[in-house]
């Protein structure tokens, strides 16, 4: 007899396109992934993940940090009680155009993963494809950590590498990296949902 697999409820935060948040709700419509999407919460009303997700059937939501002008807490707090309203357990950021006060990041300490375009701790912040190519480095792709106060500083859940190739620019660069970031969000979620790795003393611990 096949076990039941615990589903964790899993929230994912976007500001935009939602090609992660689409990747993480494919991967959940299969019975044995150990979570699943109970809300997808933007920050930004016309992100177009929000079709993508309401047409999926994941129910959606947003909290316009535009309402919340100079309140970075506030906004955070109204978002906190979407997820709990929502009983979620776990959130990803998929493209989510915000920096997390320590507050909202203390309160889902472990629980709290990001995707970043490149491989942590190289690029950290915006234009990671752009820093790259400056950069010169051969190899460049994508990290899923988990998120500590510190910006695109939290321990590396799992990496994939993409060659950087004579003639790239950020915009062939950029469709490298998307092109393998789904597949490694899809893995790092399965992981952490199953509890195969964890956030314990500020490091990932397998097994
Ligand atoms: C991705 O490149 C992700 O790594 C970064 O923001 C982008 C979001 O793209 N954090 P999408 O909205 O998931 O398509």
């Amino acid at each position: 007899m096949s076990q039941a697999v615990v589903r964790r409820r899993t929230g994912i935060l976007i500001s935009g396109r939602g090609s992660n948040m689409a990747a993480l709700i494919e991967a959940a419509q299969a019975a044995d992934y150990p979570a699943e999407i109970g809300l997808v919460l933007s920050n930004q009303p016309e992100a177009g993940g929000l079709a993508r997700a309401e047409a999926a059937g994941v129910p959606v939501a947003t909290v316009d940090h535009r309402a919340f002008a100079k309140n970075r807490e506030a906004f955070e707090r109204a978002m906190d009680e979407v997820l709990r309203v929502n009983q979620i357990e776990l959130v990803a950021l998929a493209g989510f155009m915000r920096i997390l006060t320590p507050w909202f990041v203390r309160r889902w300490e472990g629980r709290l993963l990001n995707i970043h375009p490149s491989l942590l701790p190289l690029f950290k912040g915006t234009h990671t494809h752009r820093q790259a190519l400056a950069a010169g480095v051969a190899e460049h792709g994508c990290s899923v950590h988990f998120v500590v106060p510190e910006l695109d500083a939290g321990p590396v859940i799992a990496q994939t590498k993409v060659p950087v190739l004579p003639g790239d620019d950020e915009e062939s660069l950029s469709r490298r990296v998307l092109g393998v970031e789904h597949a490694l969000y899809q893995r790092a979620l399965a992981e952490v949902a199953s509890g195969r790795a964890r956030l314990v003393g500020g490091a990932v611990v397998r097994g």
